[in-house]
Parts: structure tokens; sequence; C-alpha cells
């Protein structure tokens, strides 16, 4: 259910059009436009067509709750703290590191914050337990006998559910910073503990108009990490 006023957008336009986006405006999401998002991201592909990917969306009351519940934890400080998996790898190195640095230096320059102003460093990163103020939020989970071939299968999931929300107009955001505090989310959503959190999706409709939304997300070039044999 592509938005009926835009021309149909080909998978290589989606590709290049779809970001990160940090600032939505209160404009509601259609349940049924969702609806049929996910329907259509089901022929996403897993290994053994397992399609370890559960999901619970949240918007209205639901989403309050588990803001309130994370921020509950977040004011506890170190305490609180609750990571369901290790987001990066202890100790890592370049090219990784770098290019982690890299789009962290690239987001607040284009906000404006020099490296030195920590406080508003961490309130732009805080924004991410609001959602940055997306109407609804996605939380994808497995269960915990899952293993890097079923998690790998969940990102084929989520980059599907990406593309058909720019297809669609609207907006996302890829959030595992919710994973760290996993058990939180998890208990406020009722999911039992054979349950992992991966990550949530925030969801909207983009500001346009919003820096944050603005600013050239560098990639590598495929020489980087392209090795052709034999041809
Ligand atoms: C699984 C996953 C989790 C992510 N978690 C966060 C997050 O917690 N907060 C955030 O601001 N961005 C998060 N991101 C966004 C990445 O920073 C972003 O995808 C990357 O820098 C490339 O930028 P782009 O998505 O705008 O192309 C996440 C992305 C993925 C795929």
């Amino acid at each position: 259910m592509p938005a009926t006023d835009t021309p149909p957008l080909s998978v290589r336009e989606a590709l290049r059009i779809r970001r990160s986006v940090r600032a939505f405006t209160d404009a509601p999401v259609d349940p049924a436009r969702l609806r049929d998002i996910f329907a259509a991201a089901q022929r996403a592909p897993s290994g053994g067509n397992l399609q370890p990917w559960q999901v619970t969306v949240v918007t209205g009351a639901r989403w309050q709750a588990v803001k309130d519940a994370v921020a509950a934890r977040i004011a506890m400080g170190r305490e609180g703290y609750e990571p369901e998996y290790d987001i990066y790898p202890k100790g890592l190195t370049d090219p990784w590191e770098s290019r982690r640095f890299g789009v962290g230096e690239a987001l607040y320059g284009a906000l404006g914050i020099p490296r030195e102003d920590k406080p508003a460093r961490l309130a732009q990163f805080m924004d991410n337990y609001r959602g940055f103020g997306a109407p609804v939020m996605l939380f994808l989970h497995t269960s915990r006998i899952m293993g890097s071939p079923q998690w790998s299968d969940m990102g084929i999931w989520l980059q599907s559910v990406m593309l058909l929300l720019v297809e669609a107009g609207l907006a996302s955001c890829p959030q595992e910073c919710w994973a760290m505090y996993g058990a939180t989310v998890r208990r406020t959503l009722g999911l039992d503990d054979g349950q992992i959190l991966f990550t949530g999706l925030a969801i909207g409709h983009a500001d346009a108009e919003a820096a944050v939304n603005q600013w050239p997300v560098p990639r590598a070039g495929i020489d980087e990490v392209i090795d052709w044999q034999g041809f």
C-alpha cells in the first residue's frame, strides 16, 4: 500500500533514500499501512525458512509505558543498565572502529555539537529513548535458542521492512540502544525470559526540516569490502 500520491519507487531508489531518521513529526501512522508492510516483509528469506523474527509493535499508552519504564532504569545510572548482548565487539579495531567513530562525528558535526560538549552529545544520544519522537515503536526479538545465522535473518527482515516503509512514504530508525535495557523492555511488553530483544525500530513521518535528518551518511567504497576473484 504505497502512498497513492507518489509514483512507486524502484528498489534501488528506496535503498538510496532510506536513512536512519532521528526526528519525527507527531503525525500518526495508519495501522492498516503497517499491517500491509508486515505482510509484504514476510517474503524475506531466512535459513531453513525459520522466519525467526518475532515482533511487538507499540503506540500510544503502551509505547509510553516502555519509555517510562526505561527512563526509570536510566535514572538508576550504571545500576539500571541491563544489556542483552554486546552491541559492538570489545576492542573493536579498524576499519570498523573508524567507521563507527566517523559516523558519530558526522552526526554531531551536522548538529554543530563539538567534541568537548559532552552534555549536548549525551542529550542527542538520550533522544534515542524517546524514539526520536516517533509515534510507533517496533521491537524485534527472537527466541534465545537462536544463533548468529538466525540473527542475520532478523536483519534481512528489518531491512525489508525499512525499504517498504520508504516506499509507503514513512521513515524509520533502527535502535539497538533499547537492548541496553532489554529486560525492562521485555517485561513491559509482557515477553517471557525465553525471548531476547535485538533492536527497536522507530517508525513515523520524517521531520524533513530537521538538521539531524539531512547530513550525508558515509559509506565505504566497494573496493574496501569486495574481493573479486576469477573475473
Ligand atoms: C541493527 C541496527 C541498530 C541501530 N541502532 C541505532 C541506535 O540505537 N541509535 C541510533 O541513533 N542509530 C542506530 N542505528 C543506525 C546506524 O547508526 C545507521 O544505520 C548507520 O550509521 C548508517 O546510517 P543510515 O542508516 O542513515 O544509512 C542502528 C542501525 C542498525 C542496522
